[in-house]
């Protein structure tokens, strides 16, 4: 059985992730108290440890407005642990699979990414998730770095919940409205993940010689696009339809919503407004076809469940 060794267990990708790679290997899946991404040695001794034959890097520092007063703890958990992951993984025999941003851009394109655009990323956050991607590529390691986008579900901090927090305390909501990408669910991009794996065969050699001949740059988030205020516009939607009693995603009334720009939600760090990343690669390498954010969303809300 394989061993798969995977971080970030109780963020919203590791906790799906956990469940769906347990059908394909035997999941280590060490806490922060364990495996702490900010600190090099707990890296390699946890590594070493498990004998992986893959490392699943889902872990990383997630607060983006944050990470703009305090780049270095940012830097060290996303620029330079995935360097001592992929170093570690090339000394296991082991690959790696890596997960990074549509924040790596800076949204000034006026089409979707692709994996062979130039980043530039415009905050502290996309700094740092650019190094770590740098810091695996230059360790000659079996990997495939997923980039994905304004992933929610039904834990964690993300979008959903905060607008049905705020739905229920506020009449009125102001979203904006000129930044564009792909709501991308938790769910999706861990059974997307398991369909990967399933590609690539089972075992340490078929991780390996996979990760090998297809190793690169991935654009992985759910079909078509957005605004922050059609998210929002469809997660209310969806609410409305939910039965009381039944979903915890229910809402017994709906706020209104408002239209504002960029300008008029001043935050610490600036988002790209085009966060739209082509899927042409995914798809054709693994036969892959991520689910449309607005039936992925339906399907996740109507799941009931938190
Ligand atoms: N969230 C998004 O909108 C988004 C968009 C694009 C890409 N991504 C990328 O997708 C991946 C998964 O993100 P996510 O949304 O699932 O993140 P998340 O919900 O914020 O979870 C992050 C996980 O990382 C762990 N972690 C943080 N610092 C750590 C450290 N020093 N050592 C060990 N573990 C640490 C956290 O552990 P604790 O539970 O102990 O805090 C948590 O389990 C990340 O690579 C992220 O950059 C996310």
């Amino acid at each position: 059985m394989s061993r798969i060794l995977l971080t970030g267990k109780n963020g919203q990708v590791g906790f799906e992730l956990q469940r769906r790679l347990a059908r394909r290997g035997q999941v280590i899946a060490p806490g922060r108290d364990e495996l702490d991404l900010a600190d090099p040695d707990s890296i390699r001794r946890t590594v070493r440890k498990s004998a992986p034959d893959l490392i699943v890097n889902a872990a990383a520092y997630t607060a983006v407005d944050q990470a703009e007063s305090e780049p270095e703890l940012a830097l060290a958990i996303n620029g330079v642990a995935p360097g001592i992951l992929a170093e570690e993984a090339k000394r296991a025999g082991a690959a790696l699979i890596h997960y990074s941003t549509d924040y790596v851009f800076d949204g000034a394109k006026a089409a979707p990414y692709t994996e062979e655009d130039e980043p530039r990323p415009i905050s502290a956050y996309g700094r740092s998730k650019l190094a770590g991607e740098r810091a695996i590529q230059v360790v000659d390691v079996p990997h495939l770095i997923l980039r994905t986008s304004w992933v929610y579900g039904a834990r964690g901090k993300n979008f959903l919940l905060t607008i049905l927090r705020l739905a229920k305390e506020r009449d009125a909501l102001t979203i904006v409205d000129d930044q564009i990408g792909a709501p991308t669910w938790s769910r999706a991009l861990a059974v997307a993940t398991g369909g990967i794996l399933e590609h690539l065969g089972y075992g340490k050699a078929a991780f390996r010689d996979a990760c090998a001949a297809n190793r690169g740059i991935y654009n992985l988030t759910a079909a078509g696009q957005t605004s922050w205020h059609g998210f929002a516009a469809a997660i209310l939607v969806n609410a409305a339809n939910a039965q009381p009693g039944k979903s915890a995603f229910a809402l017994a009334r709906a706020p209104t919503l408002k239209a504002i720009t960029t300008e008029q939600y001043p935050l610490p760090a600036q988002r790209p407004r085009n966060s739209v990343l082509a899927q042409a690669k995914v798809q054709s390498a693994f036969g892959l076809a991520m689910p449309d954010w607005k039936s992925s969303l339906a399907d996740c809300m109507s799941s009931g469940t938190r």
